[in-house]
């Protein structure tokens, strides 16, 4: 069957890891899309790195908006993270008829409104697994495995990095910037450390599923934010002796007057699942009225883990974009419901 054709922006951890799960798997993940998936462009700074990540025969170009625009280019893959180039070239995308998939969670959640709206005029489709809680497929878990649901309260630990160092200072006594420095090492940090460590990472997470789990628009700048970095080896020792362990916690909740949106630092019983969840990775609550609690757990950051979710909503969209359109939801986003008028 003739190929889906993807343009690859950014190939950086995640676009290398993209690149090497594709070819890797190519059969398996062919046979579940109903047709081959094929990296045919994609657009670095650095070309000799590019080429070295995704191989010979694929087109190279040093402008990311030459693959919004490329004509054989089904769906656009934008990894190159911020919100200024990264917007215009999903923008770009969106306006040449092209799908978008992204890992940028600062772009979903600060921008996301707007960029739906492109989606649903143009009738292209976005998607953003791998935006929230690296490889856990939390976005399917909120959009599809829960959608009998009315969603009472979502609560995670989505940034990776400050878990990495809470775990580090707890268990080795290790100093929080020497940790910090292992976290960039390892590529788990954001290019602004200060993302991960100040709460924004998170709370860009925690928009983006509160949005999708209530039917809200994406509200960020609504969010209480608390990072991590004021944490002293004190309060991680007391805190032990006391029986709890410290984590970053985002939490969002149905409350009368409206939908919570906070990250902060938080005491955890030690017993509690939760409170185990250790180093890069990530683990995230949810009750649904129906369900009750359930658990999503795994890898929050690194290049294999989030080229799965990368290349899960590559599959989704192939299936989709391959299906009778009448048929296909408009786009893989929130679907707003009478809750978007709730002030948060
Ligand atoms: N910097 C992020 C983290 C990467 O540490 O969780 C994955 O989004």
């Amino acid at each position: 069957m003739k190929p889906i054709h993807v343009g690859l922006c950014g190939v950086g951890t995640v676009g290398g890891g993209t690149a090497t799960v594709l070819k890797r798997n190519c059969e398996e993940i062919a046979r579940r899309a109903g047709r081959p998936i094929v990296i045919r462009a994609a657009a670095n700074r650095d070309l000799e790195r590019a080429r070295a990540l995704v191989g010979a025969d694929v087109e190279l170009y040093d402008d990311a908006l030459q693959i919004a625009r490329h004509p054989q280019i089904d769906i656009v893959v934008e990894l190159i993270g911020g919100t200024t180039i990264a917007k215009e070239v999903v923008l770009t995308a969106i306006e040449q008829g092209k799908h978008v998939v992204t890992a940028n969670k600062k772009l979903i959640a600060e921008y996301g409104n707007e960029i739906f709206a492109r989606a649903q005029e143009k009738g292209v489709m976005v998607a953003f697994e791998a935006a929230v809680a690296g490889g856990v497929p939390i976005i399917k878990a909120l959009r599809e495995g829960l959608t009998a649901n009315k969603i009472e309260w979502v609560a995670g630990i989505i940034n990776g990095t400050s878990n990495f160092i809470l775990t580090e200072m707890r268990d080795k006594g290790a100093a929080f910037a020497d940790v910090l420095a292992e976290a960039q090492r390892l590529g788990y940090a954001e290019a602004d450390p200060t993302f991960d460590i100040e709460g924004h990472d998170a709370a860009h997470k925690l928009t983006i599923m509160s949005a999708i789990a209530f039917g809200i628009p994406v509200q960020f700048d609504k969010a209480y934010l608390e990072g991590i970095s004021t944490l002293q080896a004190a309060d991680i020792k007391y805190a032990q002796e006391l029986g709890y362990r410290i984590k970053l916690l985002g939490v969002t909740r149905r409350r009368a007057e409206g939908i919570e949106l906070r990250v902060a630092p938080t005491l955890i019983p030690a017993k509690r699942l939760i409170a185990n969840v250790d180093g890069v990775m990530n683990a995230v609550l949810v009750k649904g009225d129906a369900v009750g609690a359930t658990l999503y757990y795994g890898p929050g950051a690194g290049a294999e883990p989030t080229a799965s979710s990368v290349i899960a909503d590559l599959v989704d969209i192939t299936r989709l974009a391959t299906a009778d359109p009448e048929h296909r939801v408009p786009h893989l986003a929130f679907q707003p419901s009478a809750l978007a008028d709730l002030p948060i």
